[in-house]
Formats: C-alpha cells, structure tokens, sequence
C-alpha cells in the first residue's frame, strides 16, 4: 500500500489504518517514547491539512494550532505563493551543490537578510538546513574566527541553563538542559553554563521592585573565571523558550552582554531560530532588544516552515577575517585557519527551493507587515490572557514578548509552589487538544502553557484559545484542589 501519501489524493482517500500502523511500526516520533504507541487506545495525532492558524486531522478534526508546527509556520498554513515559489524552483532546477556553488535564490536571499539582519549591513549570510545546524555552523564559526586572528586557545562558549540551542553535539553541549544533555556524554569540552536571567523565580531579585542584573553578573563572573581570552562566545535566546517563553529581568540585559563581549573581544550569538522572522513583533529579535550582536542564528520561521532552511548570519567585521591572507611565520593553527576560508559545509544548506520558499516568505512578510501584527495581536492576547486568567490560583506568571506568550502554572500562587507532574502536564495537553487546541505545556523546568501561534491568528481565535485555557486549567485547579478559591467562585 503506497498510495496513501499522495499528497494531490483527497485528505479522505488517505487509508489512515495503513498510516497509524506504520506510526506505531516504524516511524520514530522525535523526543517520544514509541512504547506508548504499543496501546492500542493511543492513537498518533495525524494531521493532514492546514489553512491560516487551523489543522485538520485525518478524522477531520479541527485544531487552533497555538504552537506554529514547532514555533515556526510563522505565516500561517496555506500560502500558496510559498507553494509556488518552491514547485517552480523545483521544476527548474532542484538542487546546486554549496560546496563553491551557489543557486540564485540562494544568492537572493543572502543579499537580502544581509542587508535586513540588524548586524551593522551587509551582513554575510552562511546556510544550513535547520536551527541546529545553524548553531552548531555559529559556534565553529566563533572558533575559527579566533584562531584566524591569532587566538587558537579561545574554544570555551558560555550559555545559559535551561537554554535550547538543538541537539547535534555542539548545539547540544550549549544547551542547558539536563535530560537532553544526560545521555550523551562526554559533551563538546569547554562549554560552560551561566544562570538564566528569568524575573519570577530569579534567585537574585525576584521581591525586588526591579530586576538587578545579578543574572548578568554572574556572565562577566563566569568570563573571569574561565578567562576572558580563553572565551569564543556567548550564545543567548533572546527570550528563552525551555521553561516556558522566558524574556531577560531587563531590557539592558543584552546591552551589557554586548559591552562584555566588546570589552573582551568574545563574539556575542543571538539564538533567533524561535524568535526570529516577525516572533516578537521585529523582523529580527536583536532588533526588539536594540543589540547588534555578532553573529545571528535563525531557522524555522525563515521559510515559516515550508521547507527545511537555517542560517548563521554575520557581521561584515567578523565575515571579513576568512578573507585574512596566510602570510609567512603565523602559529601552525593560525595559517592553517587562514586557508580556504570557513572549513565546514552541509550538503543540504541553502538548498534552493528552500531558499525560493523563504524568498516569497520573506515578501509575505513584509507585505502584510507580520512582525506589526505579532505586536498587535500579541498584545490582544496578553490582556485577553490578563483578564480572564490574571487572578487564577494556578497561574504564576504571564510573560513573554510578541506572539511567543507564556502562562506558568503553579500549585499555590501565594507561595509560587510549583508541581512538576508530567502526567498532570500530559492530561491537561490532552484536554486542552479534546476541545480543539494545540500548543505545549512545556515541563522542562517549571510547567509552562506556552502560546506560539502563527502570526496571522486572529482576534477571534485568541478569545476561542483563551476560553479554552479558562476551563481546562480551572479543571487543573479542581485536581490541584485550588477550586473554591476566589477565582474559581467567579468564573465556574
Ligand atoms: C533557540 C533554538 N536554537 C536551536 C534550535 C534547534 O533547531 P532545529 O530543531 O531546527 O535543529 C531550536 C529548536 O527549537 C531553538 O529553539
């Protein structure tokens, strides 16, 4: 049976059977336990079609997609000018190899984010095929750069915990989270972690009126320590994702990282591939935070998702050292750096018709003004979010910035007790998916619901997720025996 992935058969004519079986055979689900699979009443969510912020299961079922895919059809599902743009570049040249190649859309698109990316102009754009890779691209990229201009010995990075910057080794070791981390060690050596910078639960500020940057001091500590010359770069989200939609204490956060990083010649990495491409209500999320960082990485919403894409994006200053000559009497290192430029390729990075999808992408964009709309309708849903959930005895914190919205759950919100119950966080998914909402209630540090929807979600969509949140986590509240309380008594 081979044709139940037709993709131009009607969505009804698919034999969901077949699929369902070789979910629960073959496929491996990314991050999940295919055991769970072996239930028979556990059946795997398959979505076959999407239009605006809505997807349809193979049952017909329609979900509000409050999670943008992962964080990253940014502009929606159903844009047939990105479907275009790729179907025609495929039909007319499907592939060029990158290894001293280049196709022309990928040429377009570099010319273009070169001059958009907020890195000082004529920013010089390297392509992967996905937000890994990207940051993985970025930290080889920080080293090679040092040892060109003389420090082979700058290797360590400094990130933060709780960071997500992917799972390749080197993306791996940067990331903060234990559990990811566990498995696979030894990690790359000389990656060290600073405290998040994270307002509600700071061990430094949180009853303070204002935040007092000791998260920030504990960065400029840790490059004392390891040694200032000894550091390649910091890698930062600018608002973190794993513990749910996490922006920095304070809007100067960024700002002193970026003198720390002038001060002592560490190259400062912006992680944009979640908050990147309109996400907080700027094209790019340095921009929102008024930083020129170093170097940029990005992905999913670069195509929004049509197609696999990622990129390291460069400050022309940075960009410029692969150009230094190899002249006589350098360290063995240093010349070695200085030949044949970047040492590091991808057989798939700028593929061209992911860089055609990003290209219409990117006009869609920019026509409909997507990062405006991010702003304004990410404000309607945080005071929609404020109103109606504000006071509930199970919500600690509403946060976040743009359309990237956390809402962290708690057991008490007087004392913020938080309850980290896998099941309890699954069921309410669950609910939450019965009464037609998809989107994650992270548990990766303390339980967070987090919204993430496209950018084109509309008012009415943010009242219907809203009403949903409303009732599935007022049932939380009855299981975590909060019902009775003020906010219960005014809203059941
Ligand atoms: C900030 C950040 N960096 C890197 C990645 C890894 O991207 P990918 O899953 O495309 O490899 C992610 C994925 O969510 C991310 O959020």
């Amino acid at each position: 049976m081979t044709s139940a992935y037709l993709a131009d058969r009607p969505t009804d004519a698919i034999d969901a059977q077949y699929v369902e079986d070789a979910v629960r055979d073959n496929a491996w689900l990314h991050f999940t336990q295919m055991a769970d699979y072996r239930d028979p009443d556990k059946r795997p969510l398959m979505i076959v079609r999407g239009e605006g912020s809505t997807l349809w299961d193979i049952d017909g079922n329609a979900y509000l997609d409050l999670l943008a895919g992962i964080y990253s059809v940014n502009a929606g599902y159903g844009r047939r000018r990105i479907v275009d743009a790729m179907a025609a570049q495929a039909a007319q040249l499907p592939y060029v190899n990158p290894f001293g190649y280049i196709s022309v859309p990928a040429a377009v698109l570099a010319d273009r984010l070169g001059d958009l990316a907020p890195l000082g102009g004529d920013a010089r754009v390297f392509f992967t095929s996905g937000g890994s890779e990207a940051v993985e691209s970025a930290l080889k990229l920080a080293k090679q750069y040092h040892t060109i201009n003389g420090f082979p010995h700058r290797w360590k990075t400094i990130s933060r915990r709780v960071a997500y910057h992917g799972t390749t080794m080197g993306a791996l070791s940067v990331n903060g989270l234990t559990d990811a981390r566990a498995p696979f060690g030894p990690l790359a050596p000389g990656a060290r972690h600073a405290p998040m910078s994270h307002r509600y639960r700071c061990p430094y500020c949180q009853d303070a009126s204002a935040c007092t940057l000791t998260c920030y001091d504990e960065i400029e500590r840790l490059v004392e320590f390891e040694g200032p010359h000894q550091v390649a770069a910091i890698i930062l989200e600018p608002v973190q994702n794993a513990g749910g939609c996490i922006p920095p204490g304070s809007p100067d956060y960024f700002k002193k990282v970026r003198k720390l990083c002038d001060d002592t010649g560490i190259l400062m990495i912006m992680d944009e591939v979640i908050c990147g491409f309109g996400r907080l209500g700027t094209l790019f999320a340095s921009e929102y935070y008024d930083v020129v960082p170093d170097l940029i990485t990005t992905a999913k919403g670069i195509t929004s998702s049509y197609a696999p894409l990622g990129a390291v994006m460069a400050r022309k200053g940075v960009a410029d050292a692969f150009a230094e000559p190899a002249t006589e009497n350098l360290p063995a290192p240093v010349a070695a750096a200085r030949k044949g430029g970047f040492q590091h390729g991808l057989t798939f990075g700028g593929h061209p018709v992911s860089c055609a999808a990003a290209i219409a992408n990117l006009d869609i964009m920019l026509e409909e003004d997507l990062p405006g709309r991010a702003r304004e309708i990410g404000q309607y849903l945080r005071d929609a979010l404020e109103a109606t959930l504000g006071n509930h005895p199970n919500v600690g914190d509403i946060r976040g910035v743009g359309l990237f919205l956390g809402v962290e759950l708690v057991a008490d919100r007087g004392t913020k007790e938080t309850f980290r119950d896998n099941a309890l966080l699954a069921w309410l998914t669950d609910q939450m998916r019965q009464s037609g909402l998809i989107l994650r209630n992270d548990s990766r540090n303390d339980p967070t619901t987090q919204l993430c929807p496209p950018l084109v979600i509309t008012r009415e969509e943010c009242d219907r997720t809203v009403a949903i949140l409303d009732e599935t986590i007022t049932e939380l509240g009855r299981q975590l025996g909060t019902v009775g309380t003020r906010h219960a008594a005014a809203s059941v």
